[in-house]
């Protein structure tokens, strides 16, 4: 059915033209988690160096666990929001602390931590845990809102949930976290806000928005 063929037809983009990213090498929770958080408020390629050298100085969760705050701080330096890297500290803390190091697996658990959203905990759950969750961010607001021409208004609090409902029953059950991912790199390139090319997109024949030549209407954001 369409579904089907929609999540086929990303899958077979992202593992052909997916981006190659530090974060991307494996599947470990921390790596995820602190890639996620940086991405949050910071470009793509101003995060790469950042990531790359803030493992070398901080290689495990027990490590950012103990680290010194001048130097987390010093690794933060330049990224900006400053609390959330108190919050990794703090969350990198509970974990060591109050589940023995043992990551909690399921998006509604990882909310407890420090600095851990929605989207955060969608996000980890998803990439690192093989859990069928969306992960809701500007991307995914964007792209599915272009695809369903969903008019619900993205600037209300309550249109993460729509959002999310939809997102649950389309999201791939085998490849959930690689289907989160392409929606990025999807919404990062032939989607994106600025510079969309719904020409050339690999799921072109799926948004409807483009299709009815209304892609310019979508998302809905009522101004606050
Ligand atoms: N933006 C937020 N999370 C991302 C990820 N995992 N890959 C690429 N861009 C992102």
């Amino acid at each position: 059915d369409t579904i089907d063929a929609f999540r086929q037809t990303l899958l077979d983009w992202y593992d052909t033209h997916g981006r190659d990213l530090p974060w991307r090498q494996d599947h470990d929770p921390y790596h995820v988690w602190i890639s996620e958080i940086m991405l949050q408020q910071t470009q793509v390629n101003t995060v790469i160096p950042y990531y790359e050298r803030f493992m070398t100085w901080f290689p495990t969760v027990q490590e950012l666990a103990t680290a010194p705050e001048a130097r987390l701080m010093k690794a933060w330096e330049g990224l900006g929001y400053y609390s959330r890297a108190r919050n990794l500290q703090k969350a990198a803390r509970q974990i060591v602390d109050d589940y023995h190091g043992q990551w909690p697996q399921t998006a509604d658990v990882l909310r407890e931590l420090a600095g851990i959203g929605p989207y955060t905990a969608g996000a980890i759950a998803s990439i690192a845990f093989n859990q069928p969750v969306p992960a809701v961010d500007g991307n995914a607001f964007r792209v599915f809102a272009r695809l369903l021409k969903i008019d619900a208004d993205i600037a209300k609090p309550q249109t993460r949930q729509i959002f999310g409902q939809v997102i649950a029953r389309i999201i791939s059950p085998d490849r959930p976290g690689d289907f989160n991912q392409a929606i990025m790199d999807l919404g990062a390139s032939y989607m994106s806000a600025k510079n969309s090319d719904s020409e050339h997109s690999p799921v072109r024949q799926f948004n409807q928005a483009y299709l009815d030549g209304v892609e310019d209407q979508y998302p809905v954001k009522t101004k606050k």
